[in-house]
């Protein structure tokens, strides 16, 4: 297991990821745990991330210097590389020029760095030399193992060294900052100023590789056929002969958490589907496929169309659909658990990075942006025990497993798809007709998008019906009929999205249909905002 510390890094999740990528599993931790919470995670080796802050600001992020002298070896990215030299008693100070962006990393022949290395940086080097004799095989242990003398590497940094803590040589250097890269090779302790765990430094992750095999001797043991097996033992003996509900939106997380649970307590999960009216064309009857039929889970479908339409008849403001939607759901799913005697527990698709960003101390503003998108107060509610195995997972590990444990592709690769559903991408009011249209012209602009091969590739891409209408012609017949808007977006996290550059000869075609297939329709517009300053849906 390696341990990333969080001392803030927009990239910590990235970090996560490059050390899975290898099958090795890693844990980010917030900074600031005792010495004896770290040794009794018992990590192969830590990672210290980089962090906004800078060294000598008051409360900076933290954590016990001991680390530096369990054996353990460390490597410290940015901020994680000057806390490393601080506590061990290096000087960190602003640089006489800021590096931001690309540099060129030139790397040192290790033992020509101890000879040539100035006293001002490092006084020991005589000793430092010794001690890097002493053996064969820490002569071998580098990050840059492998790789060219000189590429590119991803800078981000105010502050840079000054002085080296004893035992540290350079191992590389850019044009602005000669200390780019330090070891400790004895102690196995590493830095690296710029960030290795982003796509812009080449090589990044070959060095987070040699890391975790050459310098921590981890082994590949994380994958996810291993997780399933380790996750199904668990509910088991966590479920015992107890009943496990859970709410099914249709969508990755919670059908991939649902079959999990399946696959351990099988009959005594119960799924719960309400079918709100708001679903998309065929939507329920494919979860349906994929889910029963295929592979014999416990599911209720519960139609309550007529309760959700009756209820947004009317409402013309995107807040109180969203409230009214939140509102009814926990009702209708309240009354529906309620009809399953002896149930513990409640199944929840929560994901590692849900977990992360609750936790984080110094984590941005991705945790409430992100809250009013969940319908809470569920588990407290109804006094249930949670039950959340996909919460060590990453969107795209959940995918595998879901491909592991015999979920087909179509559910596997969806795109996201709200909630609240159609009623957010109706402007104005929500009717049975105007639902129906755009159920048509969203399934015809979906059969297009994969069809051209681009349904996974893109984040999202929907059809939204508008509030308007606009004259035409068909035939010799003048019309007057609704305007649909073509969404489509690139994205890595729907913090912040771009509009997709959707081929203009695919535009055409997926107009083309939607206004001779779908009555009611006569335009088709494309919406071409990025978020900022947009939103991804229209509601
Ligand atoms: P926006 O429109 O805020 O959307 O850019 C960001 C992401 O969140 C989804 N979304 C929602 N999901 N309930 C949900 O479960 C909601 O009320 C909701 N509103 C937006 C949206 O589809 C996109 O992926």
């Amino acid at each position: 297991m390696i341990l990333i510390v969080d001392f803030g890094s927009q990239f910590n999740q990235l970090i996560a990821r490059r050390v899975r990528e290898n099958e090795v599993y890693c844990q980010i931790e917030p900074a600031g745990h005792s010495l004896d919470k770290i040794k009794a995670l018992n990590p192969d080796g830590i990672i210290l991330s980089g962090g906004p802050a800078s060294i000598y600001e008051e409360n900076s992020p933290s954590i016990d210097p001991g680390i530096f002298k369990l054996g353990i070896p460390v490597l410290g990215i940015c901020y994680g590389m000057h806390f490393m030299i601080q506590a061990l008693g290096g000087k960190i100070a602003r640089p006489v020029k800021r590096e931001y962006g690309f540099a060129t990393l030139k790397i040192k022949n290790i033992f020509e760095t101890i000879s040539n290395t100035p006293e001002s940086i490092n006084n020991t080097s005589q000793k430092t030399k010794n001690a890097h004799e002493e053996t064969n095989e820490q002569n071998s242990l580098s990050l840059f193992k492998g790789m060219d003398s000189s590429f590119q590497c991803w800078m981000s940094h105010g502050d840079s060294t000054e002085n080296l803590p004893d035992n540290f040589v350079v191992t590389a250097s850019t044009e602005n900052t000669e200390i780019a890269a330090i070891a400790d090779v004895k102690n196995r302790l590493f830095g690296l100023q710029f960030h290795p765990e982003v796509e812009h430094t080449i090589n990044g992750t070959a060095m987070i590789k040699n890391f975790l095999f050459d310098v921590c001797h981890c082994k590949k043991s994380w994958n996810m056929e291993s997780f399933a097996n380790g996750a199904i033992a668990q509910i088991k003996e966590a479920v015992q002969d107890k009943k496990v509900i859970m709410g099914l939106s249709g969508g990755v997380d919670s059908s991939v958490a649902a079959l999990l649970i399946h696959k351990a307590i099988g009959k005594n999960l119960h799924c719960i589907f309400v079918d709100n009216g708001l679903l998309r064309k065929n939507e329920k009857e494919n979860l349906e496929k994929s889910l029963t039929a295929n592979l014999d889970m416990n599911i209720s479908f519960v139609d309550k169309r007529k309760k959700f339409l009756d209820a947004l008849k009317d409402v013309t403001d995107p807040e109180k659909k969203r409230k009214e939607i939140g509102r009814l759901f926990i009702e209708v799913f309240e009354a529906e658990a309620a009809k399953i005697e002896g149930a513990d527990f409640l199944g929840q698709g929560t994901l590692y990075p849900d977990i992360i960003e609750s936790k984080s101390a110094f984590g941005g503003p991705t945790s409430i942006i992100k809250s009013h998108h969940n319908v809470g107060g569920l588990p407290e509610k109804m006094n249930l025990k949670l039950i959340e195995p996909l919460q060590l997972l990453f969107k795209d590990e959940v995918r595998k497993l879901g491909i592991e444990l015999g979920l087909n592709e179509d559910m596997v690769w969806r795109q996201p798809f709200p909630g609240p559903g159609l009623a957010i991408r109706i402007m104005g009011a929500v009717s049975e007709k105007r639902l129906s249209i755009l159920r048509e012209a969203d399934a015809l602009l979906l059969e297009e998008i994969r069809q051209a091969g681009l349904y996974r590739e893109l984040w999202q891409s929907f059809a939204v019906l508008l509030p308007i209408k606009s004259v035409g012609v068909m035939g010799d017949k003048r019309t007057y009929d609704s305007c649909i808007a073509i969404r489509a977006v690139n994205s890595k996290d729907a913090m912040t999205a771009d509009w997709a550059r959707l081929p203009h000869d695919l535009l055409a075609k997926i107009s083309n249909r939607i206004i001779n297939e779908v009555d009611g329709v006569n335009r088709v517009v494309f919406d071409i905002t990025s978020k900022p300053p947009g939103t991804i849906e229209w509601e």
